[in-house]
């Protein structure tokens, strides 16, 4: 989604911005802006497409010591310059960069009257006319402004009456300020920070901050001030280059060993043969009251959920569904006393997750999240929680989160498990089995060659299906969402138990069938799945663990991951299919870390 960059203080605040935006331009990357106060006047360049674009139009740089920055993701109005951030009103008084959504705009602009000329369709434009219209003191004005608005915005503005100031200000999207020295940073996201600074604080919604060299000052739209303290953020794993690598993605890939590792680091209990969790705030009486539980999520961390939801079932034998958190908060949920909610979010940010997890909350229930962004605003909120320390994941389509997402999910169900019917021989030997999954995951990346070859044979196909059954379903179903995401071939994922009831119709030899078959009991029913699809003359690429030779004789590829338990073997299956996404991707030429349509974080209903 949109990102937001802001700097004062005694650099040149150009490179910074530019390279704030360089960061951001993940979130969301149709057009990018700037403005600085340069001379008592402020300065505005923007540009419709990628970074470079505006970074070509900023040939002569605009010098100056404050100023704000965007990149956008378009929800009002097209990706064109104009639409593009900042926003400013007539006289270029005020400049504006806004991340939400105002949903009384319409109001808004009435109010204004019809002398006011609109440069962009955009609704955020209206925040600049109405400081104009409003004048006076900077910090009342905006104040005034924002008790208008009805809707949703992390935001950040400049008024050339005070040149090195910066007034930023949150509800619903994120705003992080950075602390250095004689300078002040504020940011939507951690990323545009890390490089200048590892002492920050986290805006909440309602709170106004005011920026100044060396000095900042936080209060409530009320005027009453808010007390923050900065907290100083572990930035070892914060690295966001790509290492050498290719594509972001490739390298989140490649490093999912010591990502998968850094998140058991510390949390396998070996004496009583059970995880250990500390951030749970859940005591051994709490675990054994939970009757039912709830995972919520979107995305990729859905399916991280539904893959959760397997594992915690069958351990510890705990009914466990996982729902789209966008749909579940909005069909007014049950919210039960002896129920476990579980929000998962890579961001920590995404809004419908928020707002699931916040109606769970407001109705008494009790949410864990398995988050990744330390201090993001779901890891805040919750009541207790697991850390993925996967560290930052920089491109759009989840990898190493998504794999880390399935190992918390892992460490849970082996507690929930331990704190009930499951025996210390098995809580140890899936211990094991966790101890040796960072092996297994390069064992699987050995598979890279092959599979490469496999994505380029079916590249040109117009459709593919991912099929697989109970704890292989919701592999799939992430194995069709990377596919469709960076390759922009249409994938669709079924149980492989439906295949028959209505799919099959469009299986032909154009379209490939990926069967996930782990070695359970429901290997030999997926194999007759993929009977039916050869019968219909389909190809498939069968990814499995087991060795039974009828898959190599029905398949017409097999990639084989090493035997493991059951809990992590749709850990090495999700692998494989990542990097089928990611070579399909790479010889179809599309951009891989950054495709069209999608952001990373999704901080808009
Ligand atoms: C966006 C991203 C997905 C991600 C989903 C949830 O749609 O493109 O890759 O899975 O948001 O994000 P979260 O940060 O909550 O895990």
């Amino acid at each position: 989604m949109c990102g937001i960059i802001a700097y004062t203080g005694t650099q040149q605040a150009l490179p910074v911005l530019l390279d704030g935006l360089k960061r951001l331009e993940y979130r969301g990357y149709d057009s990018t802006g700037v403005s600085l106060i340069s001379r008592k006047r402020i300065k505005t360049v923007k540009a419709a497409g990628k970074l470079n674009v505006l970074e070509s139009k900023l040939d002569t740089p605009v010098s100056g010591h404050c100023g704000i920055g965007h990149t956008r993701w378009a929800t009002h109005g097209a990706p064109t310059d104009e639409n593009a951030h900042p926003h400013y009103d007539a006289d270029h008084r005020y400049a504006v960069v806004h991340n939400g959504i105002i949903e009384n705009v319409d109001a808004l602009k009435a109010k204004l009257g019809k002398k006011v000329t609109y440069t962009s369709e955009t609704d955020s434009e209206v925040i600049a006319h109405l400081l104009a219209q409003h004048g006076g003191d900077f910090v009342d004005a905006l104040r005034d402004v924002l008790l208008q608005i009805t809707g949703t915005y992390g935001l950040a503005v400049i008024d050339k009456e005070h040149p090195d100031t910066i007034i930023v200000a949150r509800n619903g999207s994120p705003v992080i300020l950075g602390i250095k020295d004689d300078e002040m940073l504020a940011a939507s996201d951690m990323s545009a920070l890390s490089r200048y600074t590892n002492q920050v604080i986290h805006l909440d919604d309602g709170e106004i901050a005011v920026l100044k060299p060396g000095h900042f000052e936080v209060s409530r739209l009320d005027s009453t001030v808010s007390e923050k303290q900065a907290i100083t953020l572990n930035l070892q794993n914060a690295n966001y280059d790509r290492g050498g690598h290719p594509h972001y993605l490739y390298k989140e890939i490649v490093d999912q060993p010591d990502t998968v590792r850094q998140t058991l680091s510390g949390r396998l209990d070996e004496r009583f043969s059970t995880a250990h969790l500390g951030g749970l705030n859940l005591s051994a009486r709490d675990l054994i009251g939970i009757k039912r539980i709830t995972i919520l999520g979107c995305g990729s961390a859905l399916y991280a959920g539904m893959a959760g939801a397997n594992m915690i079932e069958t351990l510890a034998r705990i009914p466990v569904n996982a729902e789209p958190a966008a749909e579940f908060r909005y069909r007014n949920p049950v919210i039960e006393q002896d129920s476990l909610y579980i929000v998962v979010s890579q961001s920590g940010e995404t809004f419908d997750t928020l707002a699931a997890l916040r109606e769970v909350q407001r109705k008494g229930g009790f949410v864990l999240g398995i988050v990744n962004s330390v201090g993001s605003t779901i890891a805040r909120e919750v009541d207790g929680g697991i850390y993925m320390h996967a560290g930052p994941e920089v491109s759009v389509a989840s990898t190493k989160a998504y794999t880390s997402m399935l190992t918390a999910f892992s460490l849970l169900a082996l507690l929930l498990g331990r704190s009930r019917d499951v025996s210390p021989q098995k809580g140890n030997s899936i211990i094991n089995e966790l101890k040796a999954l960072p092996e297994k995951i390069s064992q699987v990346l050995t598979l890279e060659t092959d599979i490469a070859k496999i994505a380029n044979k079916y590249k040109k196909s117009a459709s593919a299906f991912f099929i697989g059954r109970t704890s292989g379903f919701p592999v799939a179903l992430e194995g069709a969402q990377k596919l469709k995401e960076i390759s922009y071939i249409h994938a669709e994922a079924y149980p492989a138990s439906e295949l028959k009831h209505g799919p099959l119709a469009l299986v032909t030899k154009k379209t490939p069938c990926v069967v996930i078959l782990p070695d359970d009991e429901l290997l030999l029913k997926t194999v007759s799945s993929m009977e039916e699809i050869k019968a219909r003359g389909g190809p498939v690429i069968a990814v499995t663990s087991s060795d039974s030779k009828r898959i190599d004789k029905l398949a017409d590829a097999v990639l084989r991951v090493p035997a493991s338990g059951t809990l992590t073997q749709p850990v090495l299956m999700g692998i494989v299919l990542q990097l089928l996404a990611y070579h399909s991707a790479v010889s179809l030429g599309r951009d891989v870390d950054q495709p069209r349509n999608l952001a990373k974080s999704v901080t808009v209903e």
